[in-house]
């Protein structure tokens, strides 16, 4: 058969195989793949321990993962997609994305899943099981939840649509607001999800505004060893939550905060909310929720109350996972997470 025939065909069958998701996320279904790939949800559960026994910050890296994908386009899998030459400036490309990880997991699981059940699972469902997963065993189970499932994989994805819908770390109460809001998020939604940030590092150059910031804004003491730690390198990287802070760096530049250093890292508690209202916290989106009353009541309500926040933010994550694709839009179950099938 002659080359261009069976491109021909290929793309024929690649169009036939796109399918159109309903735009409400309606037709998900918790325990979607019981019949078709029974034992999908303990194949991504055991990838996830695996990755998370190597490395905790894996998981951090997933809880983070569900949230950039589905607040741009629905969840869809688009934050998956590796750069090509026809498409180069994938949603991973772009510089709010920075940092974004895990890709490697998300890959090891679909490799696993497609050996058992070929073409069944979507990219976009795995994303979803992978981070309810991980929120689960970075809380020693405080965090759990059962997402309904259904998902598509979608064709597109663009940096500026990544740049244009992803909250930055340098937007003012107002801005993340509104950006929540643009999604159909509360402000509450917006206090809970923060919470993620006890978990997870951030680059030096996210945090940069802090290092300047008065004293109302961040404790001194926290701004010094940020500072100390930000001037090692060209762009190095800090724990989001201070108790999971190098005790060399505390010892010399926050001795008080030496009784508050764990040893189990990347812990998925409340103790956000207490190091926000301590500000001690490394970003600027994050003090910005002190400066709104009703932020700042949810900061305090889940400071004080963490099994509400567990069962919070885990509600949360069902709502987030339900974002849909973009009216009209079309799927595909992808062979491959990085690219899309007819690639
Ligand atoms: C409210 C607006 C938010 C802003 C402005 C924001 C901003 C950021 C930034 C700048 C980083 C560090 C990136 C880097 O420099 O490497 C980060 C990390 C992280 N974010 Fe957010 N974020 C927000 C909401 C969320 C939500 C809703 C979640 C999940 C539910 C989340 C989960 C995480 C996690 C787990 C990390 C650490 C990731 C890792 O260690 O690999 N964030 N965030």
């Amino acid at each position: 058969m002659k080359v261009s025939v069976v491109v021909a065909l290929c793309a024929t069958a690649a169009a036939v195989l796109l399918l159109s998701p309903a735009a409400e996320g309606s037709h998900l279904k918790v325990g979607y793949y019981k019949k078709s790939c029974g034992n999908v949800e303990s194949l991504v559960k055991y990838h996830v321990a695996k990755a998370i026994k190597a490395n905790r910050g894996s998981g951090a890296a997933l809880v983070r993962l569900i949230f950039h994908d589905c607040f741009v386009r629905g969840c869809d899998g688009s934050v998956l997609l590796d750069p090509t030459p026809e498409n180069p400036y994938t949603e991973k490309t772009a510089p709010i994305n920075i940092g974004l990880a895990a890709f490697e997991v998300i890959d090891e699981i679909k490799a696993a899943v497609e050996a058992h059940c070929p073409g069944t699972v979507s990219c976009a469902d795995i994303v979803v099981y992978a981070a309810r997963d991980a929120a689960s065993l970075l809380s020693n189970g405080h965090v759990h939840f059962d997402p309904p499932a259904g998902r598509l994989d979608g064709v597109h994805s663009h940096a500026a649509d990544a740049q244009r819908d992803l909250p930055d770390s340098t937007f003012t109460i107002a801005e993340l607001i509104r950006n929540f809001r643009r999604k159909n998020f509360t402000v509450e939604e917006l206090v809970i999800l923060s919470g993620a940030h006890a978990v997870g590092v951030g680059h030096c150059s996210s945090l940069r505004a802090r290092l300047t910031a008065p004293p109302t804004q961040i404790v001194p003491s926290y701004r010094s060893l940020l500072a100390g730690k930000c001037a090692a390198g060209a762009d190095p990287v800090v724990p989001n939550n201070v108790r999971d802070e190098d005790p060399k760096a505390v010892a010399a530049a926050f001795p008080s905060f030496l009784k508050k250093l764990r040893k189990a890292k990347d812990f998925l508690d409340n103790s956000y909310y207490h190091n926000n209202l301590a500000r001690i916290v490394t970003f600027n989106s994050d003090w910005q929720l002190l400066t709104e009353k009703e932020a700042l009541g949810h900061v305090k309500e889940y400071a004080e109350n963490g099994t509400l926040w567990d069962e919070d933010f885990s509600d949360a994550l069902v709502k987030l996972s339900k974002l849909p694709m973009e009216p009209g839009s079309k799927g595909e179950i992808r062979n491959k997470c990085r690219f899309v099938n007819h690639y």
